[in-house]
């Protein structure tokens, strides 16, 4: 009669506790691991009752199994009800996660830059294509003829010491001037030419205004009866229309073995007009690039009658002409990748 008692009295407990249960769930999760617990499976606490229906009489198990028959009903009902709120539940809270404001002003979109280095290649490039002058591109490797001996500076020449050179064998080394491209050209080519050759060159030089690796943009022209005179009035041109007009050019005597004679190039200080600053250091001028007459040993170096015909030639380093237009003194700036300088350099 005892047993009897309690096991009728569980059926109403295990009642009470599964909805106390239910009400405590927080997601779906929870509901399923409380429908393992309670509803389903041998070990089940519905099916725990089922079994406690052997010790009872068996007058009494058809009522007994009937009610607990009734409380699984009524819990699978429940448990349903639970499952649909559950989902409405976390498809609101779905939604509230991925709500998205579109009041909120966009991100401004990034887009790239091109490098410093890269602009002011192409500007030179377009001014002088603007004058004719084709591109020839050449090897960064290069023989030591061509990088020297052609250009009229052989093994023993001093001029070779101007130069720290990467040597890669006897032979071959990593090109020190955009110069190299001049022989290449003039081998295969009678004049007229009229050539541009950017690209990198290197040499073991390292400092706030050197890097081992930097580039140059080589010009050459030769045709019958050009003189120092064409070159002044091609660089009038170049330097009016990269630093403004109004800029002047002055040459200087200087000496490379390729050319004769050979000249420095300034150009009127663009920040102050020439009359003297801190970028000019004063003087007015600033040194824009190496250039002359093509030595006669050179055309005849490479077959082309020294007689007939006659050049100019000159040698620009672009990042030396991005330092000036961009107002930086260390030439690293353009070299460490830092996002913050480039973008800087960008607005200017
Ligand atoms: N190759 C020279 C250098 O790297 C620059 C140069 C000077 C090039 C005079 C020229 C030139 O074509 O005529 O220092």
């Amino acid at each position: 009669m005892e047993e009897k008692n309690v096991l009728w009295d569980s059926l109403s407990v295990l009642k009470a506790r599964i909805e106390e249960e239910l009400d405590t769930l927080k997601n779906s999760k929870e509901l399923y691991e409380f429908k393992n617990v309670y509803l389903e499976g041998k070990k089940s606490k519905l099916s725990e009752l089922m079994k406690g229906m052997r010790e009872l009489e068996s007058d009494e198990r058809a009522s007994y199994g009937k009610a607990v028959n009734q409380l699984k009903e009524w819990a699978f009902e429940r448990f349903a009800q639970m499952e649909e709120k559950m989902r409405e539940l976390e498809l609101q809270r779905r939604y509230e996660s991925e709500k998205i404001d579109l009041s909120i002003p966009a991100e401004p979109a990034r887009i790239g830059n091109l490098h410093p280095i890269t602009l002011v290649r192409n500007q030179l490039i377009d001014i002088f294509a603007a004058m004719g002058f084709e591109i020839y591109e050449g090897t960064e490797i290069e023989t030591d003829y061509y990088n020297f001996t052609a250009l009229n500076t052989p093994q023993d020449h001093p001029a070779r010491d101007m130069q720290d050179t990467f040597y890669l064998s006897p032979e071959f080394l990593l090109r020190t001037q955009t110069s190299a491209g001049q022989i290449h050209v003039m081998e295969k080519k009678q004049p007229p030419i009229k050539i541009l050759s950017p690209g990198k060159v290197f040499r073991s030089d390292d400092d706030a205004t050197h890097s081992p690796m930097f580039s140059q943009m080589e010009g050459l022209v030769v045709d019958k009866g050009i003189t120092l005179g064409d070159l002044k009035g091609m660089l009038d041109v170049f330097v009016q229309k990269v630093y403004g007009e109004g800029t002047r050019t002055r040459l200087r005597p200087s000496y490379f073995p390729f050319t004769e004679p050979s000249v420095e190039v300034d150009c009127s200080c663009f920040e102050c007009g020439g009359k003297g600053c801190s970028l000019c250091k004063g003087t007015g001028w600033i040194e824009i690039l190496g250039a002359g007459v093509v030595n006669k040993k050179v055309l005849e170096n490479c077959g082309i009658d020294s007689e007939e015909y006659s050049g100019f030639a000159f040698g620009i380093g672009l990042e030396r002409t991005a330092m000036l237009k961009y107002g930086i003194n260390n030439i690293k700036l353009l070299f460490n990748s830092d996002l913050r300088v480039l973008k800087q350099l960008n607005e200017k």
